[in-house]
């Protein structure tokens, strides 16, 4: 008999799915509302708000807003219409474009439209099935979903781990060397979960005994990374050993799209051979507009990113003198890692939104270890020291409830009457 395909889908909602009836609305898809910052309302309640990936405060910044303004005025969402080969291209797109690639020192810059996407669409542009992609374990879905459309062989090399890379780059030699194929290496430059950078400096020393490209996702790096803020390559001093350059808008640029850059031909190859490009409109004007301005102010105004830097100094330096655990990060990404079951994580967020009034994202297994519970915060340039001491007196007082065992219960927190 054959089976139904929704029949089935909905017997494995998934690990997030199966709790998708208690947390829906308030663990899951939680609604932020006014304007975009520090403080925004919750569950009808002004909270102070570390969960937006809003780095540099960009997301409502004055001249960003009255750019996006503009842009949809003059052109509507539509404009253009189709896609960038085919009637969609424009000397908008062009100059965001040369604007990145003079910013990042890369040749050339391709726009994406998204950069999920963009990823998944590259790596199938770039490898064939000859190919070999070594990938660091923790490695975003992104690239994980780029190689599952790879037929060639992958290699995954433990997080961070220059030995084992090492080992899976002999055995990707020896394999490339049989079937006459190339090697891709692909990493991050910031690990959006732990806030470690990746080993780019030592990756591309690696160079001296191996033959491969590397390829980097740098959607936490751009813009907060860097003495310019061009990124974890030149952060790192290596960005001329990193091949395909790859940034988000969703963060630092706070809009939507991406971009990748490289050289001026490999980006050639890449305008006329990526699949979410060619078949897919491109970017609609107030996006490519706003995102002119966008980089002109990342590129202009460094009191941006010294903001960022100054609040997430004081919030990691303070978290550690508390006495929190905040693993390795040496990024704004700010986790902050306790012990507990699941249950106890839900009842714990509870507390810290309804009677502390903060809010932040909570991550729990498969995503980090049993037994970890894992508060995530995204410091931008936009918060105050007010807002850091605020949070660290909250979180010492609801780890002291979670260490008593106050949080203690077998079902989940509900915000459901
Ligand atoms: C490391 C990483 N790569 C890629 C993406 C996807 O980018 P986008 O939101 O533009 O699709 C994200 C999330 O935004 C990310 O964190």
């Amino acid at each position: 008999m054959v089976n139904d395909i929704f029949k089935k889908v909905l017997n494995r909602m998934g690990p997030l799915g199966e709790h998708a009836d208690d947390a829906h609305g308030y663990f899951t898809f939680p609604k932020l509302e006014g304007p975009i910052g520090p403080r925004m309302v919750f569950n009808g309640k002004m909270k102070l708000n570390w969960s937006l990936n809003n780095y540099l405060g960009l997301a409502n910044h004055p001249e960003v807003m009255k750019a996006d303004a503009d842009a949809a005025a003059q052109f509507g969402m539509a404009y253009p219409m189709g896609a960038r080969m085919m009637s969609g291209n424009s000397n908008y797109h062009e100059q965001l474009e040369k604007d990145l690639a003079d910013f990042i020192g890369k040749p050339d810059v391709i726009l994406l439209n998204f950069g999920y996407q963009g990823v998944v669409s590259a790596i199938d542009a770039l490898v064939d099935r000859h190919d070999i992609i070594v990938y660091d374990a923790e490695s975003h879905a992104c690239i994980i979903d780029g190689m599952r459309l790879h037929i060639g062989k992958r290699f995954m090399y433990q997080h961070n781990n220059i030995e084992s890379l090492e080992k899976q780059l002999t055995h990707a030699t020896k394999l490339a060397e049989k079937t006459g194929g190339a090697i891709m290496v692909i990493t991050e430059g910031v690990f959006g979960m732990s806030g470690s950078q990746g080993k780019l400096k030592e990756v591309v020393a690696l160079k001296e005994k191996f033959n491969f490209r590397l390829f980097v996702d740098d959607a936490h790096g751009f813009g907060t990374m860097g003495k310019t803020g061009a990124g974890t390559g030149e952060e790192q001093n290596c960005m001329d050993g990193i091949d395909v350059y790859f940034s988000t808008f969703a963060k630092s640029m706070a809009g939507i799209g991406a971009f990748i850059g490289s050289t001026k031909e490999v980006i050639k190859y890449l305008r006329y051979n990526m699949r979410s490009q060619i078949y897919a409109k491109a970017l609609p004007m107030p996006l490519t507009i706003g995102s002119i301005k966008r980089l002109e102010l990342i590129r202009t105004r460094p009191e941006l990113k010294d903001n960022l830097w100054k609040i997430v100094n004081a919030l990691q330096n303070g978290l550690r003198e508390a006495g929190f655990n905040i693993g390795i990060t040496t990024t704004p990404v700010t986790p902050v890692l306790l012990n507990g079951t699941i249950p106890e994580a839900t009842h714990m967020t509870f507390d810290l939104r309804e009677n502390f009034d903060i809010f932040c994202s909570i991550v729990v297994y498969p995503v980090v270890p049993k037994g970890v519970i894992m508060l995530r915060l995204i410091p931008t340039a936009v918060h105050t020291l007010e807002d850091v001491e605020e949070t660290i007196n909250a979180f010492k007082a609801i780890k002291h409830k979670l260490d008593s065992g106050q949080y203690r219960q077998e079902k989940l927190a509900t915000a459901k009457p």
